[in-house]
């Protein structure tokens, strides 16, 4: 007799069904990676954008499909959770200001999630994300090499906009290497930045460099400030496609993602951005890189900062 196993599709549940969490859905379903369940809390909303998602697949002309819901157990058997449940920032807030309402709201979606799906991985998206991400983890006690933040491959998108911007470059020639936190301990850095190989001191001049550098770290509150009932979605989602993708195709990406540090860079029980191999196991390895004195300075400035943030969090949720 033989034994026809159904061919089971990847499935890559999105928490959260906003700005971030439906365009994420939509990038997943177009070109075809995966299959969507979004949910949210919101009565309805989650199973009107699955409907409508579905009903653009006549278009699209792709074969996946996606589930809309508020019920956990429709998300049972997910390769990737990612997490972008709970509130974005308004003008004039800090993404630390978010603690206090988003991090119960991550942490009982991560525990909900992972009771649901045992060996997936997990990304978190919501702010403050360094300290969202740590919190997801303890929630789930997950391998921390299995839980990791979105962060730096936005920050990098961004400063290879404005990089490309100033020089009349092609966005596609200029790479970027970023670390630290989401925010503005984020340390770009510029001997590792390039454009077709061409380290960016050799392009520009010092004073340049760190304005872009700090319009940057300011990225996040630009968009704020011009969309006021929110904050930034399309390239928030395009950054969260490059990991899922890396990951459900085992391709090995290396990206900023905020990971778990067990030593790396002298740094301990924190997640924070570093270069990070990804796969299917999540975060294969974290790269250490050579910094100066005044990076590694700021390196362990931002990771303070952050624990300090992880500190109120874990209080706020009786962790
Ligand atoms: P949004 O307000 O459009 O969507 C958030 C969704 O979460 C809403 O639909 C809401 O109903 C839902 N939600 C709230 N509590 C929930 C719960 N307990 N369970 C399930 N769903 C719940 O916000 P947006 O723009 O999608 O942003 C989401 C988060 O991602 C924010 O915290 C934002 O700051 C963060 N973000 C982080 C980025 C990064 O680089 N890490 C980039 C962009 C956004
Ligand atoms: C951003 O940088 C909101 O953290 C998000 O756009």
């Amino acid at each position: 007799m033989t034994i026809v196993t159904p061919n089971r599709q990847p499935r890559v549940s999105v928490i959260g069904a906003g700005r971030v969490g439906s365009t994420l859905a939509q990038r997943v379903l177009e070109r075809d990676l995966a299959d969507v369940v979004l949910l949210d809390t919101l009565d309805g909303w989650p199973q009107g954008v699955a409907l409508d998602l579905n009903q653009a697949r006549a278009l699209e002309g792709h074969s996946r499909t996606a589930i809309g819901t508020n019920d956990y157990a429709d998300t049972a058997g997910s390769d990737i959770v990612v997490i972008t449940a709970g509130k974005p920032r308004l003008p004039g807030m800090d993404r630390a200001d978010l603690i206090q309402t988003n991090a119960a709201i991550v942490t009982g979606a991560a525990k909900a999630a992972i009771a649901q799906s045992p060996d997936a991985i997990v990304i978190v998206v919501t702010n403050p994300l360094d300290v969202m991400t740590y919190l997801a983890w303890k929630a789930t006690g997950l391998p921390s090499s299995r839980v990791m933040g979105m962060a730096g491959v936005l920050d990098a998108a961004r400063l290879k906009t404005f990089i490309a911007e100033k020089l009349g470059a092609d966005v596609r020639d200029v790479q970027t290497s970023i670390l630290g936190n989401h925010g503005q301990q984020m340390i770009p850095i510029a001997r590792y930045c390039t454009v077709s190989g061409i380290p960016l001191p050799e392009l520009l001049d010092e004073a340049t460099i760190e304005t872009l550098f700090e319009r940057a770290r300011n990225g996040g509150a630009e968009l704020v400030n011009l969309m006021k009932t929110g904050s930034a979605f399309y390239a928030p989602a395009s950054s969260v496609y490059k990991m899922v993708a890396a990951i459900l195709q085992d391709a090995p990406r290396l990206v900023t993602a905020a990971a778990y540090l067990d030593g790396e860079y002298g740094i301990k029980d924190v997640f924070l951005g570093a270069p990070c191999r990804l796969g299917r196991g999540g975060v294969m390895q974290v790269r250490e890189v050579a910094l100066s004195d005044r990076e590694r300075k700021a390196l362990d400035a931002a990771a303070a900062a952050v624990r300090q943030n992880i500190d109120t969090a874990l209080a706020i949720v009786g962790a």
